[in-house]
């Protein structure tokens, strides 16, 4: 197979100087930033429809991922941009507040089974925040036990403490932060009885590319009953992308709070804290207990991505979108591994997760995990017209997308075959790729 071209990028590069004078790390999100891409890796998209994007150069891509796993129907979706015009254009922000607030709670507590109350805001990392600080004002306790295993839940200090970019967040509160392993309930006892009477709460997602063991996440769920703690599920990946329920319907659960955002608002800024009343309360006017400073700011309900959020919900409910996302995700993996099959990389390159949320894993010639060889395959999937630091589908990748991101797959595999035969030195261009914090993406 003749190699592809290589893309000119001239206009990025140029951008990319300025930005980092401007910018520390040239850009506002993390997994956004340089260290997550090769070297021949478009700096800046201009624009995207459906699950293409162009960059700035004026190359086109089919696109995974899509904005953090936020854009979950598709690039500027025609409803749910005219949802949220149609408000623009009615004024965004008021006084008081809107009916879209009441209307856009109701619309998210009618999937979500086990919740009696929720706060929208706009980013994941606040509402997750916002559910550790309700559950410690509820048990009286400071400290928090956090899945090792699941690479992210907030910005905030209580999490980003337990990094490896702690910089700047005092120790004593990072000690306050503990951890235990998915699939291991002895190690989550254990801080229990480490720490008697001092856990607030649990914090974990139901699931990642790693399925929970049968029995497991009930367990939790009664360990953390009889330990006074509360469960606290992060549905900000798998919420509306595993089921129209959130995993939490999928697996039988009922978190005591659980948190949403990403695909709420189909790239619009919306997040949302759910759950029991009895702590929700604890934010609201109605009782005598100190009152919890839950998630008020000036913009967390703007009326534009509530209307999106609205819309977005729609679409899952009427549309099907869960089961074409896992449809897609098959059809997508299949293919993949098939080429990884023919091509003889199979122990080296893989494909795995929940359909609707697929990752890769690239390993060396000794079948270790190389980012040297995460960087070789996303430069070979760029010069052929792939952006995938997942392979995360949207419900706007059809067949033919799917077909030919498997055709561009094989050709970035036959690369890495020969990489894996001559080192990766002699097709990588540039540095590898150095992702501080997994998960990212
Ligand atoms: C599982 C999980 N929880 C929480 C967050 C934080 O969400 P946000 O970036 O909207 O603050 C992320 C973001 O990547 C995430 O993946």
């Amino acid at each position: 197979m003749p190699d592809a071209p290589t893309r000119s990028f001239a206009r990025s590069t140029a951008l990319k100087a300025v930005a980092h004078q401007l910018i520390p790390g040239g850009a506002h999100t993390y997994a956004k930033g340089d260290d997550q891409y090769p070297e021949l890796a478009p700096g800046f998209i201009d624009r995207g429809l459906g699950c293409r994007v162009w960059d700035v150069d004026g190359n086109e891509y089919i696109e995974y991922g899509m904005g953090l796993r936020s854009v979950i129907l598709g690039h500027a979706y025609p409803s749910v941009v005219a949802a949220a015009h149609r408000e623009m254009l009615r004024g965004m922000n008021f006084t008081r507040p809107s009916p879209l607030e009441v209307e856009g709670a109701q619309a998210l507590l009618d999937l979500v089974d086990g919740a009696e109350m929720v706060k929208f805001a706009k980013n994941g990392s606040d509402v997750t925040t916002a559910a550790v600080k309700l559950a410690r004002a509820y048990t009286h306790r400071d400290r928090v036990a956090i899945c090792a295993e699941h690479p992210f839940f907030s910005t905030d200090d209580w999490f980003i403490g337990t990094t490896a970019m702690a910089a700047g967040i005092p120790r004593a509160i990072r000690e306050l932060t503990v951890k235990f392993h998915f699939n291991d309930l002895a190690s989550l006892a254990a801080l229990f009885t480490k720490h008697p009477n001092e856990i607030a709460c649990v914090v974990m997602e139901a699931a990642t590319s790693i399925e929970p063991e049968p029995g497991f996440l009930e367990a939790v769920q009664a360990e953390c009953r009889t330990r006074g703690a509360v469960l606290i599920l992060d549905e900000m990946i798998t919420g509306f992308r595993f089921h129209l329920g959130g995993a939490q319907k999928l697996y039988g659960l009922t978190p005591d709070l659980s948190t949403f955002g990403k695909a709420l608002g189909n790239g619009f800024p919306i997040a949302a804290l759910a759950g029991k009343r009895e702590l929700m309360e604890l934010g609201g006017l109605r009782h005598d207990r100190d009152r919890v400073f839950l998630l008020s700011t000036t913009h967390g309900a703007e009326t534009s991505s509530l209307a999106a959020a609205l819309q977005t919900m729609r679409v899952y409910r009427d549309e099907g979108v869960i089961e074409a996302l896992a449809q897609q995700g098959e059809r997508l993996r299949a293919g993949i591994q098939q080429a990884a099959r023919t091509l003889g990389v199979e122990r080296h390159f893989a494909v795995i997760g929940h359909p609707a949320n697929l990752v890769y894993a690239t390993r060396d010639p000794e079948g270790r995990p190389s980012q040297a060889y995460r960087a070789l395959f996303l430069q070979e999937l760029v010069r052929r017209g792939v952006l995938a630091p997942s392979f995360v589908v949207s419900y706007s990748h059809l067949d033919r997308d799917i077909d030919e991101t498997v055709e561009a797959v094989a050709g970035a595999l036959a690369v890495y075959r020969r990489a894996l035969d001559d080192g990766v030195e002699r097709y990588l261009v540039g540095r590898p790729v150095k992702p501080v914090l997994r998960g990212l993406n």
